[in-house]
């Protein structure tokens, strides 16, 4: 009897033990899939179109070239004339009259929701739109407490970062609900699904609003054959970044870009790029209150340092 119960317990811990074990290394093969060895969709087959908010730097520019690339024609949406003509010279340069390229100037800072559906709506009218990417993005000049963003950056933070990718997906969401075809991809960040952003408050939450908008939405729209997706980078070596050089745990908005790619169409919410995800895991493994420590007093260096050098510009105006 005593044996046989014995015998019950070390069953059951073994099963337990198996599949509490069996979880991590699903997880882990099916990230080595995913990250490395998946096909990507193709991505000309939800239409011949393709959206780009902030398309003239950083990530957004390499992704319209990533497109173009793959033979999309593409509507270029930014805030400054010149720097919109100049990246669509340089995509015509590369690809010639195998993609068409057409531009909105649009300020999606300080224009209202109506005025973005409008201006967007108009844009689009009669074009074959497949993809939509929204990735213009504002982030602290530099890290500041909550108290100290004045309202006109908390208003073009939350402006950009949420109000104008909710707006946007609103203009360009019934093309693709009549076509019953569509992917739309929201460049949110690592910022908004970590335990804490301290001294980057506003923007790290505009960034958790993107998450739980695009989990939402690609819930209410799978039906319609719409993949909407959140994609969720750590740092990249762009402008807003004020970071030039790229690295092992930081790939150019080039290599980003090719990893974000592979992953339209997939699942709700992601981390395309490797080093971002052995990010990801390290973070997870730390005790919440040991990383909110750590990211805190990270934050306030760059925030000393930051203002040192904003009052020596200052001086020497
Ligand atoms: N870099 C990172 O480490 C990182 C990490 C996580 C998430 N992200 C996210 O990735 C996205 C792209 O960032 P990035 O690093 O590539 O930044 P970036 O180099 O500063 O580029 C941002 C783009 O958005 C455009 N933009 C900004 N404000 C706008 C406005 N009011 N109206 C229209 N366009 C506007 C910019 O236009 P201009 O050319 O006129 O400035 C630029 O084309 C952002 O959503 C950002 O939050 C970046
Ligand atoms: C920040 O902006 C939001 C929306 O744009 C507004 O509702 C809020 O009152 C602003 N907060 C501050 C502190 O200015
Ligand atoms: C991710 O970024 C790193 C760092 O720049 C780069 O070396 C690597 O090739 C990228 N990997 C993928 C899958 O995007």
């Amino acid at each position: 009897m005593a044996m046989q119960l014995h015998d019950a317990v070390v069953l059951l811990v073994s099963i337990v033990g198996f599949f509490s074990l069996l979880k991590p290394v699903i997880g882990f093969f099916n990230w080595v899939w995913v990250v490395f060895l998946r096909r990507p969709k193709n991505l000309k087959k939800y239409g011949s179109w393709a959206v780009v908010t902030g398309s003239t730097d950083g990530i957004g520019k390499a992704l319209a070239f990533e497109l173009a690339s793959k033979g999309l024609n593409l509507l270029l949406v930014g805030r400054n004339p010149s720097k919109l003509e100049s990246t669509s010279g340089e995509i015509r340069g590369l690809y010639g009259t195998g993609v068409e390229i057409r531009t909105v100037v649009l300020d999606l800072g300080k224009s209202s929701g109506e005025e973005i559906s409008r201006e967007i709506g108009d844009a689009i009218e009669g074009l074959d739109v497949g993809i939509l990417i929204n990735n213009a993005g504002v982030a602290y000049p530099y890290s500041m407490f909550f108290h100290e963003a004045d309202s006109e950056l908390n208003q073009s933070i939350v402006q950009v970062n949420a109000e104008a990718a909710t707006w946007v997906t609103r203009a360009v969401l019934p093309v693709m609900l009549k076509k019953k075809k569509g992917a739309i991809v929201n460049i949110g960040s690592a910022s908004g699904s970590v335990p804490s952003y301290p001294l980057n408050a506003i923007y790290a939450a505009t960034k958790a609003y993107l998450t739980m908008f695009s989990r939402s939405i690609s819930v209410e729209y799978k039906k319609n054959g719409i993949d909407i997706q959140c994609q969720i980078p750590f740092f990249v070596a762009t402008k807003m970044a004020k970071i030039r050089k790229s690295s092992f745990l930081i790939p150019s908005p080039e290599i980003y870009s090719k990893a974000s790619i592979r992953h339209i169409g997939y699942e709700p919410v992601c981390i395309p790029n490797c080093s971002h995800s052995l990010l990801w895991a390290v973070i997870h493994a730390l005790p919440v209150t040991v990383f909110d420590h750590y990211l805190f007093n990270y934050n306030l260096g760059l925030r000393k340092r930051a203002l040192a050098k904003y009052s020596i510009k200052a001086k020497v105006k």
